[in-house]
């Protein structure tokens, strides 16, 4: 079989709770950056996907800093009140899969180890998935990890690179800031780097 098909039972991991990439909380930067304003919503009621969102730590954080939070993760049961908690933040949570189904016009698409997750043949989902979310002069944000893990070493978790990524995203997005997170704030085995990228105004026009 070839191992980029290799099935991961995400239901299964959550009902076992052998999730090593669940923080238990935001991750690190992602809070830096609300809390800083960096990643502030441009107006109210500014919208935010989160592919991928697992327990929605995430998610729950851009909510409380003010986004309209759509949260979609394949797994309905993820064992906590996720559901609930971004309904009550005027949120949502969608269970299906995040790369053929919720479209729009998001002012702000996070991605936090949802694309390592999947195999890397699914990565033109993803691209076109992103690229049709985020708004024309709106933001992709990603915490990049595993950022030094070689590809042939495979996956989960599939290694890419800030370099990689712009060029799944393509040219119209462009990259407003790095910064590669300390390990001592945010311990995990392979280089993480926090990413923020500003798509173009005049996309598609
Ligand atoms: C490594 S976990 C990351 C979860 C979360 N982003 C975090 O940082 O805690 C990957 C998540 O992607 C979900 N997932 C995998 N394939 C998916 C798909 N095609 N659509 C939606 N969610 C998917 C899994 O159920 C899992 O919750």
């Amino acid at each position: 079989m070839n191992p980029e098909h290799k099935h991961v039972d995400w239901a299964q991991r959550y009902r076992d709770e052998q999730m090593p990439w669940d923080r238990g909380k935001a991750h690190a930067s992602l809070q830096a950056s609300l809390n800083s304003g960096q990643l502030a919503p441009p107006r109210e009621g500014a919208t935010c996907l989160v592919p991928g969102c697992g327990r929605g730590h995430d998610a729950l954080a851009l909510a409380e800093a003010g986004w309209k939070v759509t949260g979609v993760d394949l797994v309905a049961d993820l064992g906590t009140d996720f559901g609930e908690r971004i309904a009550a933040l005027g949120g949502e949570f969608i269970v299906g899969d995040a790369l053929n189904s919720k479209r729009g016009a998001f002012d702000l698409v996070w991605e936090h180890t949802f694309l390592c997750a999947i195999a890397p043949y699914q990565r033109k989902a993803w691209s076109e998935m992103v690229r049709g979310s985020v708004r024309p002069g709106g933001r992709f944000g990603a915490l990049i990890f595993p950022g030094d893990k070689p590809v042939d070493l495979g996956g989960p978790p599939w290694g890419y690179d800030v370099e990689r990524l712009q060029v799944w995203l393509g040219p119209d997005f462009e990259l407003e800031l790095t910064e590669v997170v300390d390990p001592e704030v945010e311990p995990r085995s392979w280089k993480q780097t926090f990413a923020l990228f500003r798509r173009a105004q005049d996309v598609g026009k």
